[in-house]
């Protein structure tokens, strides 16, 4: 949620271009507003910035054009109050000498807006991305103009996790806090940037230096400075060299990330099966998972991670005969918090690594004394820092607001892990990746066919029994997501309990139906047709079910495991389509952020 990019310069230039193309690479961030702020080598600051996405606030404002010795930018998700010009990052202190900009949640912000009101600073917003900049302010007037003392004093103001940027127009240098959010540094010739992410950085350099809750930046041209913001003291921390990949941000003829996303999920599911038969992590997990003894172990994730959660509770336990507990990051500190101890285990599950809810729940994991491990797909996240032991899940960048191969990856490795602990020879994945590009083929032309024909309701129902329980759930939450329709995922036996009464004329209702479960599904599915419903099956061929249906998916023949994973392709694309087909782009879903940083 957020993002924010500066940049220092040795001189100034044209910094609009390496302003937007950083920010084009946070907006999977945040994209209820955008802006930009240069400062040139005379102090003058320039600031631009508006509602909307990037790619229209960018042309319409000319951000191009911006030149500066200093820069920022900033891409939000509006927490504290809406998307507006006001409330538009970044924000000029009183005065208009400094500007600033932050990502995460300051929790006492009404507080701080009233303090600064009665004190007669001048706040034209509600956001507290502004707050910071005031907080600093404040203190940067009575301290005589020291910004390190500012920053330090504001820090005990603040309360709650974000991290911000921030520059007064009379000094040479940009200064970044981090507490709780993202924060990341890099340096290069001339110049040195700090950034949310990664990815808006490795473009400029890859020399990077990871940042740590409690330290301030210190950016000049030719160094990053550390200082504790406890007692400002120097930090020392070499700089990292990054030799990783740099995902270029392109659609590859999709017209949308989400569709090439979805595209490239065999490929990325040959890839993951590959490097986990030589990954040393492996064994460590495995260990971890046995060393609990009788006491299960954890599988802790928040939307999407979650619902691979719930898949990877299937395997163990009809794969590998072994319990464990699929749940949601904020209960699990609520239901098992005061239970866990140091014999237990919990895999915590996480796409970008950042998920707030997630790590809330490994501290509370680490206070107890429990083993923490980790499935991310973001190398060098906070997950990643955090974990005893990781596994990636090795799909590049999702720039997408859905997750989608991220989910399929998700569910590979748990099938994987759960093959592994019943000693069966994982050579039987291999077929995966040729099967889910069968059913790419094969499912997209009727994904799109319902899609027209679900697209006229705003409301229906994904039904799964067991095993497919967790796609149902799956493919209720990403329809939801970016169709804005009402969908609901359910056990299919559980529709009759009530539920059912929705049921009327031509009522969609879909049913994830894996091998073996066909003929308990023909009674579920039943239920809906005689009162009017039609029901769309997503299921391997079997001509009892077929007879009983108005439409029938056709997923490739496989085994039951395998099922869930490639069932999960035609209901992405059932979700697509239909977003597509509402007008909607599914790469940027209203309200919604890629990484959820606040609580
Ligand atoms: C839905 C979606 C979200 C995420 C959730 C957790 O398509 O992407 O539900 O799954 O916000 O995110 P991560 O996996 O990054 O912790």
């Amino acid at each position: 949620m957020c993002g924010i990019f500066g940049i220092v310069m040795d001189r100034e230039q044209v910094l609009g271009p390496v302003l937007v193309e950083s920010g084009r690479r946070l907006a999977y961030r945040g994209y209820d507003s955008v802006g930009c702020a240069t400062v040139a080598a005379d102090g003058t600051i320039d600031l631009r910035k508006g509602v909307g996405r990037i790619e229209d606030v960018s042309v319409q404002l000319d951000f191009s054009a911006m030149r500066g010795i200093r820069g920022i930018t900033q891409l939000r998700w509006a927490t504290f109050g809406a998307p507006s010009y006001a409330n538009a990052q970044p924000h000029l202190d009183s005065d208009g000498d400094m500007v600033g900009a932050h990502n995460g949640n300051v929790v006492n912000n009404v507080q701080m807006r009233e303090l600064f009101i009665r004190e007669g600073l001048t706040v034209r917003g509600s956001n507290d991305g502004e707050t910071c900049v005031h907080a600093v302010e404040r203190h940067f007037d009575r301290n005589g103009g020291d910004m390190l003392a500012a920053i330090r004093a504001a820090y005990a103001d603040l309360e709650g996790d974000y991290a911000f940027v921030i520059t007064h127009h009379g000094d040479q240098r940009l200064y970044a806090i981090k507490k709780g959010s993202g924060l990341v540094a890099g340096l290069g010739d001339g110049l040195s940037c700090i950034s949310s992410d990664l990815p808006s950085i490795l473009p400029i350099t890859r020399r990077i230096v990871r940042i740590r809750d409690g330290e301030i930046v210190v950016l000049s041209p030719n160094a990053v400075e550390l200082y504790n913001v406890q007692d400002g003291s120097r930090i020392q921390r070499p700089e990292e060299r990054y030799d990783g990949p740099i995902e270029v941000a392109e659609k590859g003829g999709y017209p949308h990330f989400m569709l090439k996303e979805i595209h490239e999920e065999p490929t990325v599911a040959g890839e993951l099966l590959h490097l986990l038969q030589s990954s040393p992590h492996v064994e460590r997990f495995l260990g971890a998972l046995t060393a609990t003894g009788d006491r299960p172990a954890y599988l802790v994730g928040c939307g999407t991670s979650y619902h691979a959660c719930l898949l990877g509770a299937y395997y163990f336990n009809q794969v590998a005969h072994r319990a464990v507990v699929p749940v949601l990051a904020p209960q699990f500190i609520e239901q098992y918090g005061e239970s866990v101890g140091p014999e237990d285990t919990a895999v915590f599950v996480s796409q970008s690594g950042e998920t707030k809810d997630v790590l809330n729940a490994i501290k509370v994991m680490r206070k107890r004394g429990g083993r923490v491990l980790g499935v991310l797909n973001v190398l060098g996240s906070s997950l990643m820092q955090q974990s005893d032991a990781y596994l990636p899940l090795a799909c590049g960048y999702e720039i997408s607001v859905p997750a989608t191969k991220t989910f399929v990856n998700q569910c590979v490795l748990f099938l994987y892990l759960a093959y592994r602990l019943a000693g069966r020879n994982t050579d039987e994945l291999q077929a995966l990746p040729g099967l889910l590009a069968q059913c790419l083929a094969d499912t997209d032309g009727p994904a799109r066919e319902v899609a027209n024909y679900v697209g006229k309701w705003s409301a229906l129902h994904y039904l799964g029994y067991g095993i497919t329980h967790p796609i149902a759930l799956e493919a209720a939450l990403k329809l939801k997501e970016i169709t804005y329709a009402h969908c609901e995922g359910m056990f299919s036996s559980e529709f009759k309990h009530g539920p059912l009464s929705a049921v009327h004329d031509g009522y969609p209702v879909l049913f994830v139906t894996a091998p073996q479960d066909e003929m308990m599904m023909i009674n579920h599915v039943n239920e809906v047709t005689t009162r009017g419903g039609r029901s769309i099956a997503i299921a391997a061929e079997h001509p009892a079910l077929r007879s009983n249906v108005q439409d029938y998916l056709v997923v490739p023949p496989s085994n039951r495991f395998l099922f869930p994973i490639l069932a999960t392709l035609p209901a992405q694309l059932i979700a697509y389509h239909m977003s597509v087909g509402r007008g909607i782009d599914p790469d940027f879903p209203r309200n919604l952020s890629k990484t959820l940083t606040v609580d």
